[in-house]
């Protein structure tokens, strides 16, 4: 099967969250026509306002023309609709962090979109290998794990699990390349690379808070002093304490439930909170002045 893909090919991102939004712009910019589709009302529409905002942003600071912003804007299509993904060479899906949800989202779109059609995932954690299980064509599914925020993050992780044919994993490395982003081959392990590595760092992190060692901004201090661009708390504050405790549960999980991958207290509160991070306005940290108002 053919799984070649170029810059014309038209590409539908499921999910117009964080991350869902930062993919679509990412794709606009080198050229796709995009269907951007988000099963809430509205999130498409306010996805693309929030892109919009951030484009007229860098076109004032003098790092994009006006051209290019009002180009890239145009090729995104804001769909109420999955059946927007008919048509479409290649679906990235960034919708909640939750197996099953993404697995039922693969079966309703193979029922969609061409047979030669690849099937991405952004999962953080999730194996490739179980979201490709029940697909009648499994060898198109991969991971396509792109870091926050999308735009700015050149690292790409492109995740095979044990049908993922290696023709779609090359069309993929090679797209995200002409994505202008720096690509790297995984297998399907929990939490694939980075997320493995960072999983004790951020347990560490709560399990200092949760025994009251030191205030979030005093780790975070620590941490940038120590070299990082962000601390801890406000990496974690970026993410979103929903997708980073559910990927916690899913890495935990996925290694028989080791010590070293355990879920903390600490997030779960903030999480039973509402106490997301930035996205909704607080986490650690209170970013209500500082959050971009939802325009929807
Ligand atoms: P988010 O919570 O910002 O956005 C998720 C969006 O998906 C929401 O707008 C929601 O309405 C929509 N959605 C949920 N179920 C849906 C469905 N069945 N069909 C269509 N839309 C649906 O989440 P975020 O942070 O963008 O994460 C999305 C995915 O990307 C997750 O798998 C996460 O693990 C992964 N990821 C997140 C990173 C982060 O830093 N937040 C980094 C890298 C990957």
């Amino acid at each position: 099967m053919r799984h070649a893909l170029d810059t014309q090919s038209p590409v539908c991102v499921i999910g117009a969250g964080i991350m869902g939004a930062g993919i679509a712009q990412v794709a606009a910019q080198a050229g796709h026509p995009v269907q951007l589709h988000d099963a809430r009302d509205g999130a498409a529409l306010a996805a693309l306002r929030r892109l919009a905002t951030g484009l007229d942003a860098l076109v004032a600071k003098g790092r994009l023309s006006a051209e290019a912003a009002q180009a890239t804007l145009a090729r995104i299509t804001p769909a109420t609709s999955i059946d927007a993904a008919a048509g479409a060479r290649l679906v990235v899906e960034a919708i909640v962090e939750q197996a099953e949800a993404k697995r039922t989202l693969f079966a309703q779109l193979e029922a969609i979109v061409d047979a030669d059609c690849v099937l991405a995932s952004n999962t953080s954690s999730i194996s490739i290998t179980a979201l490709a299980r029940d697909l009648r064509h499994p060898g198109r599914c991969v991971g396509l794990h792109f870091f926050n925020p999308v735009p700015v993050m050149k690292l790409v992780e492109v995740v095979s699990g044990l049908r993922t044919e290696p023709s779609v994993a090359q069309a993929v490395f090679a797209l995200s390349e002409r994505w202008r982003k720096t690509p790297v081959h995984a297998r399907s392990t929990p939490g694939f690379i980075v997320n493995r590595i960072a999983r004790p760092y951020y347990a560490e992190t709560l399990a200092l808070l949760q025994e009251r060692a030191a205030e979030p901004a005093v780790l975070d201090a620590c941490l940038r002093g120590a070299g990082f661009r962000m601390g801890p708390c406000e990496l974690m504050d970026l993410i979103g304490h929903d997708t980073n405790f559910a990927v916690t549960a899913s890495v935990h999980d996925a290694n028989f439930g080791d010590r070293r991958y355990g879920p903390s207290l600490v997030q779960r509160e903030l999480v039973d909170g509402g106490l997301l991070g930035r996205k909704s306005g607080r986490g650690f940290y209170d970013h209500a002045e500082r959050a971009a108002p939802d325009p929807a």
